[in-house]
């Protein structure tokens, strides 16, 4: 038994691939730098649902369904009471998530996709004693998750980093979140429940609960002059760093690059000021000494969260509601691998080995 489950092969998939070794990511057969160039949050749903659905559809198809999805999904909203609004912001998306029907067609595939990206720009502006935005159906997804949050229309910088984000988070191989979703998916439960199921997993933070953390840490180094102080503070007391470390990457996380390249225009353009990223920067590298001194045997770098963290702030997000913006995300990657796990059709269902007491001998 591997504790963990670590290097166990628990899934045949042609949804993604990661590479550890070698800091690579490939989504059905198109590398991540490739799929950021220009890519939109539409495109590669699109790909990663190609064939696994009753039916067939592009991009610019998926983008006018998704629109007409949204403006369905934001009457749930109506049910968003004082305690509902009172959780933090992934669990009261979670919640009005669950009232969906479940199923596993298509038109429970695109509820699940924009479900998330309208109910969470909506609890947040209600936490907020602020109106909830309906959707705009003319819109890209990224352009009306935006709009939909700060009631004003997006850069187009804005809106390409966000699409740069959804598609660079869209999949990964078999993360915990994307595990549990095809476990549920093998019980034929539907595909409102894999998607509640990988929410609920994502959230911790060893997963996707770790960018809100990694801007803590910024905050409290402050200035790039104690950023080794602080760290070799933390990890003294037993701390991790939050935004480094990977079960699988034993090098950089590629999409750390990926996010940080998306933040570069909004930053050039001053759509940003780049004194936050400057002092990422430095203690990014301060991290990197210091992880490599400490843990000399055990290779730890930049993960995805870390650069998450930066470009998620940079548009707005307030970092309570970064878990749900992977989430919206994700959901896509969830979906895929349910369906995937659907069509295979077998039960998951492994064994443990029982090391608890046994029964006094009669
Ligand atoms: N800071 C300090 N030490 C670390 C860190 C870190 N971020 N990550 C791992 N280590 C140490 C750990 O203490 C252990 O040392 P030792 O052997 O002396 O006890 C060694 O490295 C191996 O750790 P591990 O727990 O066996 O590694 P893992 O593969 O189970 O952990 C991880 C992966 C992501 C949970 C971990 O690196 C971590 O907790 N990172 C911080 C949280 C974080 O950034 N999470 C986001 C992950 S990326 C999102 C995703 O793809 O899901």
């Amino acid at each position: 038994m591997k504790n963990g489950l670590e290097d166990v092969i628990a899934a045949e998939t042609q949804l993604s691939d990661v590479d550890g070794e070698a800091g690579r990511l490939i989504i059905r057969g198109v590398s991540l730098d490739h799929l950021v160039a220009g890519g939109t949050y539409e495109g590669g749903a699109a790909l990663l649902l190609d064939g696994l659905m009753e039916r067939s559809f592009n991009e610019a198809e998926l983008r006018g369904w998704l629109a007409k999805a949204r403006t369905k999904a934001f009457v749930h909203i109506e049910a968003a009471d004082a305690a509902l609004l009172a959780l933090p912001p992934v669990d009261a998306m979670r919640a009005l998530i669950a009232r969906l029907p479940d199923g596993d067609d298509f038109d429970t595939a695109l509820a699940l996709l924009a479900a998330p990206a309208v109910l969470l720009p909506a609890v947040l502006r209600l936490q907020c004693d602020q109106k909830p935005i309906a959707p705009d159906a003319a819109l890209s997804q990224a352009a009306d998750i935006l709009r939909m949050l700060t009631g004003k229309l997006p850069s187009k910088e804005q809106v390409a980093a966000l699409d740069t984000y959804l598609v660079t988070i869209s999949d990964h191989g078999l993360n915990a979140s994307t595990f549990a979703s095809r476990v549920i998916a093998s019980t034929q439960a539907g595909l409102t429940s894999s998607v509640l199921a990988a929410l609920s997993a994502l959230k911790g933070p060893l997963h996707g609960g770790a960018p809100g953390p990694v801007l803590d840490m910024l905050d409290a180094v402050g200035t790039a002059e104690n950023a080794g102080r602080w760290l070799g503070g933390a990890l003294d007391r037993g701390e991790r760093l939050m935004g480094f470390g990977h079960r699988i990457y034993r090098v950089r996380d590629p999409r750390a690059d990926a996010l940080k390249g998306a933040l570069k225009p909004l930053i050039t353009s001053g759509q940003v000021d780049s004194a936050r990223s400057a002092l990422a920067q430095a203690v990014e590298a301060a991290a990197l000494a210091i992880l490599k001194a400490r843990k000399p045997d055990r290779p730890l770098d930049v993960n995805v969260e870390f650069y998450t963290a930066l470009l998620l702030e940079a548009l707005g997000f307030p970092r309570e509601a970064f878990t749900g913006v992977f989430a919206i995300g994700r959901t896509v990657g969830w979906l895929a691998h349910a369906r995937e796990q659907a069509l295979d059709g077998r039960l998951i269902r492994p064994r443990s080995v029982y090391v608890g007491p046994l029964p006094a001998a009669a």
